[in-house]
């Protein structure tokens, strides 16, 4: 199965790069493929659609960004290996999937790293991401911003949860991070790590018993439909990455690539309005859903994880930029 279905995106892409390169030569346009993994409706793709119309109009109609959703070229490893073969030319992915191809981002996947949204802003704007940005130039691809993709919480079919207790012997599902996995099993619960895709059909079929993740999940991922407990444990702020492939990038002219990080960049902020007003959105469509919203106390969920924090604080991949992302905070 799996095997078909690589056959198949290979033969997609193919038949894409085969069309878009005729395009290009015909037109002189560079044309950039954007895949992802969430719905037309959703605030990511509205901003990404928002970041292609600002590349074409800062190089004045010379590259065109076209954006491929709903995971249709793959999971988020699949179209990061895509750009890294440079069969995608760019890629809008979670920091928890980028954590494997690159150990320095776990750090974003750290629970209880950032102390709130303006603290995240700040550390995701300044020269550590940037940093970390370029440090998979060598394995074929680069950063060029993130965007806000919410505050992560626990929710499940049926069960509060909240106090760490209440996680026992619950099956959550995780990213496929090794950190994400790490967190919930000292928060008390059972991590099953899957794809995205995955998700819905494994609640609805009781494969597991909740799951993590911001609220438009419960609207655009319908995951609302069938996990009617939300708990605002509030443990992660993971970013979206969008990541160029470096062979492309090398490709570009100068000016050409200063009109892609900036289009990148601004649209990075303009995502963060969008985000905060479809959040809301979406948290009232949930409540219609018939989704019940608790709100436990943190602090047992941070002392749970804390080990963590001592292990990326030692650890030489980490241990700097953590550093320099709790010095911000903690005013030292
Ligand atoms: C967020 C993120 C996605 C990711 C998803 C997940 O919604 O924006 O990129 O795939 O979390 O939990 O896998």
């Amino acid at each position: 199965m799996k095997r078909f279905k690589i056959i198949l995106i290979c033969s997609l892409l193919a038949f894409l790069v085969s069309c878009s390169q005729l395009q290009a030569a015909n037109s002189g346009q560079t044309l950039l493929r954007l895949a992802h993994n969430q719905n037309s409706e959703h605030p990511i793709h509205k901003s990404l659609t928002e970041f292609s119309t600002l590349v074409e109009e800062k190089t004045g109609g010379n590259v065109k960004v076209v954006i491929y959703p709903n995971g249709q070229l793959g999971t988020e490893r699949e179209i990061i290996e895509l750009t890294q073969t440079g069969a995608v030319d760019i890629a809008k992915v979670s920091a928890g999937a980028l954590e494997n191809f690159e150990g320095t981002y776990s750090l974003f996947n750290l629970p209880y790293l950032f102390d709130d949204k303006e603290h995240y802003y700040q550390s995701m704007e300044s020269s550590v991401a940037e940093e970390i940005y370029g440090l998979t130039d060598e394995i074929g691809f680069i950063g060029l911003t993130y965007y806000d993709s919410g505050v992560r919480n626990v929710y499940t079919r049926q069960t509060p949860v909240m106090t760490p207790e209440d996680m026992r012997g619950l099956k959550i599902r995780v990213q496929p991070s090794g950190t994400a996995i790490r967190m919930i099993e000292l928060m008390g619960g059972a991590p099953t790590p899957m794809d995205y895709g995955e998700v819905y059909t494994s609640l609805q079929q009781g494969v597991i018993d909740g799951t993590e993740n911001n609220e438009t999940a419960l609207t655009s991922g319908k995951h609302g439909e069938v996990a009617k407990e939300y708990s605002y444990t509030e443990h992660s702020i993971v970013p979206d990455i969008l990541i160029i492939s470096s062979t492309k990038w090398g490709r570009l002219a100068p000016e050409e690539q200063d009109a892609v990080k900036e289009a990148a960049e601004e649209s990075t902020q303009l995502h963060k309005k969008l985000w905060a007003q479809e959040t809301e959105s979406a948290i009232e469509e949930a409540k219609k859903m018939g989704v019940n919203f608790s709100y436990p106390e943190k602090e047992p969920f941070k002392e749970a994880v804390m080990p963590l924090h001592k292990q990326f604080e030692n650890n030489p991949e980490t241990g700097e930029f953590y550093r320099k992302i709790r010095e911000e905070a903690d005013g030292s």
